[in-house]
């Protein structure tokens, strides 16, 4: 059984798309944990009784700290940290202490289209400036630069016809839906290796 803990900012899709398509006998959802108190995510998370946690590089009462997280996240035996829509920057303090255990999901395709401010509807309008006539969705793991780590999988989406960073938006959070599930039950199956440098995802 794959223990994770999946960070969010808002929405919550993503959470969602993970509880409801990976399989309950592969993998448990021990703690959401959220810069913002009130979203979307963390009422799906207290809806289905997931123990929540605030996070804070800032004092702020019911937030907890990143150095107490580390301590929480160990206490739980947490695997996997899966970052589905957080958009808070993981101080590199956090990053060693779970090293090649934390995966992001970005809304286009790396190394294009990521760094500092490419996050949500920015990423789509980068994008659809651009012209291109491809975009999509990358799991990458996440070390100490912004969009940086190596990637684990992505899947690319048509977006040659489009009228609107929102309409890219729509199509990719399609993908993002089918693509983090997927990655999450290749962890609980023990099917990704990192091997020469490059990771691998087995059959
Ligand atoms: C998703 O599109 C995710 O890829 C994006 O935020 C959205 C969250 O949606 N993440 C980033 O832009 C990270 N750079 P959700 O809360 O509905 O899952």
């Amino acid at each position: 059984m794959l223990n994770i803990a999946v960070f969010v900012s808002g929405r919550g899709s993503n959470l969602r798309a993970i509880y409801e398509k990976v399989p309950k006998s592969k993998v448990v959802i021990s703690a959401v944990v959220s810069d913002k108190k009130d979203c979307k995510a963390i009422e799906f998370a207290k809806e289905k009784n997931i123990p929540v946690y605030f996070v804070s590089s800032k004092e702020k009462e019911d937030f907890i700290s990143y150095f107490k997280l580390i301590d929480e996240l160990k206490r739980l035996n947490v695997d996997l940290i899966v970052l589905a829509g957080f958009l808070k920057k993981i101080p590199d303090e956090f990053v060693d202490a779970f090293e090649n255990k934390i995966i992001n999901i970005h809304p286009a395709l790396l190394p294009s289209f990521g760094g500092k401010g490419m996050y949500g509807i920015y990423v789509h309008q980068a994008v659809f400036n651009s012209s291109a006539k491809v975009s999509g969705a990358t799991v990458h793991f996440v070390d100490k630069i912004y969009d940086n780590g190596k990637i684990i999988a992505q899947r690319a989406v048509d977006i040659e016809d489009v009228k609107s960073p929102e309409e890219i938006a729509e199509r990719v959070l399609k993908i993002e839906h089918e693509l983090l599930p997927y990655v999450v039950e290749k962890f609980a199956d023990n099917k990704i290796k990192i091997e020469n440098n490059r990771v691998l995802i087995l059959e």
